[in-house]
């Protein structure tokens, strides 16, 4: 069966244009999962952060008690009526329906007729403690939105503690204390839950409230959810934005709402009185008539409706997440890590819906030069393998080193990528900007660096002038060759023939026609052998 009200609408998925769309009934509640919108590329889904509406959690619970014989009736017993202690002709017996107490009877409609009530043995065996434990389970995590409230059709008991488990009752926490003095009973100083605050309303209070004994007329027993709402959302709880708000953003605060089973600890019955009535122990026993607990299915926001199918409650999960809890991302849509659903941005909140997972994407844009995919788990992301035509990159989208992309072309037009062509004399590195400029080194320009700049003369690369014939003249009547030497006349030496060459050989002056042969020094030689025989100026 269905907990939602509304599954026909959830399941119909309403559609509604974006200009005349309303806010989920009761904003801040968030109660569609997704709506269609009208955009500019037509009809498309809005995912929101979504939950199930808060229900009575009574009806999917399984309740156990310890010690498993402690309901009365079995063998049949007499026990003290409530309001009068001396009248003890009533009856408990299982096996009568009509005076028999099971514990059913604490879960079921309590209506106009006289109420129906689980009772314990009575507490035959003082001083022995008489202790029961009550544990409703979901097999489920729920978020209470409500007070639990726990009738009793006896007194209330002097000692009780109310525990919660998150964890499907591998451990308990306590959730409140109870006592007729609670110093006495569990060494706490007695508080209510309006002595707390924002910053203490996770603190575990024992509180004196509800256990004033077996004389007064209340019945009942809070732990109260909807005061400690108040501390966010106001009195009234009018600003539950400002809940939903903290909710978000302390975990903590989430979980202390949040259960998989509740433990009802009866430590000690309701006696009234200083001392016990040892000769009317059928005075003392606990009974109990109902018990509410509201909540809602933790489905993480990520769903609003939650099924009860073969006694258990799983989240219909949307925005392709999957688990009871909605707790984790479907197969094929593990794209990026699971997250639960926001309540931020109010008032609709964010979906973090999963997306499909990239091994699932069989294709993988690469624009038609691969055609195989390869997932990175390092990067969780996927990318093309080998990509042809001079192409590279996760999608085949860019241009490998040394190429260029065409602008005139597709990005799927096999010539896309054209070669830089970087003149491998004149450029530094074969790689060329996006219109096809390779990088030059000095003295060299054009785009594929092949060309000299003035003053620069190309010799294996462009190389800066030794003589030319503007600024750099050979002297003396010596002539540039190829800009790269003077060739002088046989006087002359030097980089611009500027030297006389006795100079060099230091056998100028008088007695220049002896000495040293003029062409003999090693000078000379060094020189001729640089520039080569074949001159004709030299000899
Ligand atoms: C109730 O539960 C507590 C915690 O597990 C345990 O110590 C105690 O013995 C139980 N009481 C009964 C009556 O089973
Ligand atoms: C889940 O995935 C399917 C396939 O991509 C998509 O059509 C659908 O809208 C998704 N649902 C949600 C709620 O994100
Ligand atoms: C660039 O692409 C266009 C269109 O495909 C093509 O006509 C042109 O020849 C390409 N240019 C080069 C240099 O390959
Ligand atoms: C490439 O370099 C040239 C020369 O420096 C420049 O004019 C051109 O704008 C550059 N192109 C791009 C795409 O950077």
């Amino acid at each position: 069966m269905y907990l939602s009200r509304f599954l026909s609408i959830h399941a119909l998925w309403v559609t509604v244009s974006s200009v005349m769309q309303p806010y989920p009934l009761v904003w801040g509640h968030y109660d569609l999962c997704k709506t269609q919108i009208y955009t500019e590329e037509g009809k498309v889904w809005d995912y929101m952060a979504c939950q199930p509406e808060s229900t009575d959690m009574t009806k999917y619970l399984k309740v156990k008690l310890d010690p498993p014989d402690i309901t009365c009736g079995d063998p049949p017993e007499t026990f003290c009526a409530m309001g009068n202690p001396y009248m003890c002709n009533n009856e408990c017996d299982a096996s009568t329906p009509e005076l028999a107490h099971p514990p059913e009877l604490m879960f079921d409609f309590e209506g106009r007729h006289p109420s129906t009530f689980w009772q314990s043995a009575t507490w035959k065996e003082y001083p022995k403690p008489l202790q029961v434990n009550i544990t409703l389970s979901w097999s489920k995590t729920i978020e209470l939105t409500d007070n639990i409230v726990i009738t009793f059709e006896s007194g209330r008991p002097d000692q009780m503690i109310l525990e919660k488990s998150l964890d499907y009752g591998r451990t308990w926490q306590p959730y409140q204390y109870y006592a007729t003095d609670c110093l006495d009973a569990f060494h706490m100083d007695p508080k209510s839950v309006k002595d707390l605050s924002q910053h203490t309303v996770l603190e575990i209070i024992c509180t004196e409230e509800y256990s004033t004994g077996y004389t007064t007329n209340s019945k009942i027993i809070h732990f109260e959810i909807k005061d400690r709402f108040a501390f966010f959302a106001g009195p009234r709880l009018r600003n539950m934005a400002s809940l939903y708000g903290q909710l978000d953003t302390t975990k903590k605060l989430r979980d202390f709402f949040t259960v998989t089973d509740l433990r009802i600890r009866l430590l000690r019955p309701a006696v009234g009185e200083i001392f016990v009535d040892e000769l009317h122990l059928a005075r003392y026993f606990y009974a109990i008539s109902d018990i509410k607990v509201r909540g809602r299915c933790k489905c993480n926001l990520h769903a609003t409706v939650c099924v009860y199918d073969n006694s258990k409650l799983t989240c219909e999960c949307e925005h392709n997440t999957t688990g009871p809890d909605c707790g984790k991302c479907k197969k094929n849509y593990q794209g990026r890590p699971w997250s639960p659903g926001s309540y931020l941005p109010i008032p609709k909140g964010t979906a973090n819906t999963c997306i499909p997972s990239i091994s699932s994407i069989g294709n993988c844009e690469c624009f038609g030069h691969s055609n195989r995919c390869s997932y990175i788990d390092l990067l969780n992301t996927v990318i093309c393998v080998s990509c042809k035509h001079n192409t590279r990159g996760q999608h085949c989208e860019l241009c490998r080193l040394g190429y260029f992309r065409n602008a005139s072309a597709q990005l799927d037009d096999e010539n896309v990528c054209i070669e830089c062509y970087c003149n491998p004399l004149g450029s530094i590195h074969d790689r060329c900007n996006g219109s096809g400029f390779c990088e030059c080194k000095t003295g060299t320009t054009g785009p594929k660096c092949d060309e000299c700049l003035p003053g620069n003369s190309w010799h294996y690369g462009c190389q800066p002038n030794v003589c030319d014939n503007e600024l750099l003249h050979c002297q003396n009547g010596g002539t540039c060759h190829n800009n790269v030497r003077c060739l002088c006349p046989a006087a002359y030496t030097g980089i611009l023939c500027e030297k006389l060459r006795c100079e060099e050989a230091g056998s100028c002056g008088s007695d220049s026609g002896q000495g040293a042969p003029p062409y003999g020094s090693p000078a000379l030689l060094l020189l001729t052998t640089l520039l080569g025989t074949a001159s004709p100026l030299v000899f």
